[in-house]
């Protein structure tokens, strides 16, 4: 099986595996529709990076399984702790690894493949690419991070339109209307919250518009400018000092590319 193949294979295992957890409440059933259609759009925009890099069809097909399988952490946690947040359960990108191995889901790909698609699955969701990988794991994580943030940009923002509630989407963070002193300091200087300092919804808001910062290719700002996501937070948030800046901060960047 070529790794083409490959992909196809995990696209039907991963949609048998998803099918395979009960969903006899609806909480749990809307949440697992809501992880399902993430990692389908993930590979989406993961295709649209690809393609604006040149990737050849085998790197474009790594990419792919990185997508796929990026958060195939989030069922089982699901199904465990009733969460999303890894602050209460488990961190999904080690998690995923693990399943990734207890499903033997990269048997037949070439070693140096399976290296880089197990890296990206675990440092998908660290607050920093670790220095300490390969500078062709860094490559197809970076991919991965931008195609998941440019999805759950859409994902929550959709999610404040339609003020729907889903406490699994909260991520269990207080409604209280205030910034975490700590988390605004470290936007304004450029750098993303640590999402353990995330305490209210307005810091996770927040954090998101600074988001546009961690990205690292020029296709994927792009993208962010196309679908208006900065403008369409800040639209659900207060006219205040701390918005103010970060939005002018985040769209000067954005626009500046
Ligand atoms: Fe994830």
């Amino acid at each position: 099986m070529n790794i083409i193949e490959h992909f196809n294979h995990i696209k039907q295992w991963l949609e048998n595996y998803i099918a395979s957890f009960d969903r006899s409440d609806s909480f749990t059933a809307l949440n697992l529709d809501l992880k399902r259609e993430h990692t389908f759009r993930v590979c989406e925009e993961t295709s649209i990076i690809a393609a604006g890099l040149g990737l050849n069809e085998t790197d474009a097909a790594i990419a792919g399984l990185c997508a796929l399988l990026h958060d195939v952490g989030r069922f089982e946690q699901f199904h465990r702790y009733r969460t999303f947040a890894d602050n209460l359960s488990v961190d999904h990108g080690d998690f995923g690894c693990r399943i990734i191995e207890q499903y033997r889901l990269l048997d037949g790909l070439e070693d140096e493949h399976r290296q880089l698609i197990m890296d990206a699955v675990e440092h998908h969701n660290k607050i920093t690419i670790s220095e300490d990988l390969p500078e062709r794991s860094r490559f197809f994580t970076s991919i991965l991070r931008d195609a998941d943030k440019l999805d759950i940009w859409k994902l929550v923002i959709d999610y404040y339109d339609n003020n729907t509630e889903n406490d699994a989407v909260k991520l269990d963070l207080s409604m209280d209307n205030t910034f975490t002193e700590k988390v605004f300091l470290d936007l304004l200087d450029y750098r993303m919250a640590d999402k353990k300092d995330l305490r209210t919804l307005n810091d996770f808001k927040l954090n998101q518009m600074a988001w546009v910062f961690d990205l690292n290719f020029k296709c994927s700002v792009r993208r962010v400018k196309e679908k208006g996501y900065l403008r369409r937070i800040a639209s659900h948030m207060d006219n205040v000092m701390e918005v103010q800046k970060i939005y002018s901060r985040a769209q000067a960047y954005v626009y500046s590319l």
